[in-house]
């Protein structure tokens, strides 16, 4: 099912497979309009079936990522990217190492820069440097996070470094040995910076995700559920499954 409803361009896949083809489809297009494309890439659970279709229409077609520059959202902080947890880690293995990317056209925040201020800001500017990014892919966490702009009394603009949710140490705790593990800060993309993608790709999978979905696409806007913002973009494309778009009763 498909419905525009203001900015949202919304689209309700039958299952997880199903929305992590759609995702695919749409990347794929993004790359076969413009093979210098700039592309904002997201981790955590949501994109991997997204990622293993990427690797297979490359691996059976004509998918070429020779061209594309990536911006991941978020890393870790601090993180070694040898560390299997670490999102650059994570990127290598779902992606990078399976298609023709140029890793020297591959940009995520590094976990083990000294000055992470410093760190944000030279990412910032590359993004800037770059155009801006074609297409930013998100997921959604449980409290509402895009990238790791956490619940909060303001909308973060730019790239910052910033400790983690209690909740989002909680959640992410499924992927370490114990919850004691997970790091405590990230770095992060902020609200302002996503917002300037000229498109933007949110995936929203599972009935654990079903209220905060419904908050973000239909709620006030407000820093406490930080996709709430994303009604303020004019270009979101947004992919649930079923389990996730339960609440959402206009569709
Ligand atoms: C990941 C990121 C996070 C996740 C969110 C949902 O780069 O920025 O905002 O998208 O925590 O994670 P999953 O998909 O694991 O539920």
């Amino acid at each position: 099912m498909e419905k525009k409803v203001r900015n949202f361009h919304i689209l309700v896949e039958n299952n997880y497979d199903a929305l992590s083809g759609a995702a695919a489809r749409i990347i794929t297009e993004q790359i076969a309009s413009k093979s210098d494309s700039v592309i904002g890439l997201a981790t955590g659970s949501t994109p991997i079936g997204a990622y293993a279709k990427l690797v297979n229409a490359h691996k059976t077609g004509t998918l070429d990522f020779s061209g594309i520059t990536t911006f991941n959202l978020d890393e870790y902080y601090p993180i070694n990217p040898d560390n299997d947890q670490s999102y650059a880690y994570f990127m290598r293995e779902q992606l990078y190492k399976y298609v023709n990317i140029n890793a020297a056209n591959t940009n995520i925040p590094s976990g083990t820069a000294a000055d992470p201020a410093a760190e944000c800001a030279t990412y910032e500017a590359k993004i800037a440097a770059f155009g801006g990014i074609d297409l930013q892919l998100l997921g959604l966490g449980l409290n509402g996070h895009i990238g790791f702009n956490e619940p909060a009394d303001h909308f973060p603009a730019i790239t910052h470094h910033v400790a983690l949710d209690a909740s989002t140490i909680a959640a992410n705790s499924r992927f370490f040995a114990n919850a004691d593990d997970v790091p405590k800060h990230a770095l992060t993309m902020g609200i302002g910076t996503i917002f300037q993608a000229r498109h933007i790709l949110l995936l929203i999978s599972g009935a654990a995700k079903a209220k905060t979905a419904h908050h973000v696409l239909f709620g006030p806007i407000m820093p406490q559920v930080p996709g709430s913002a994303l009604q303020l973009h004019p270009n979101v494309t947004v992919i649930l499954d079923e389990a996730a778009a339960t609440q959402i009763s206009i569709l």
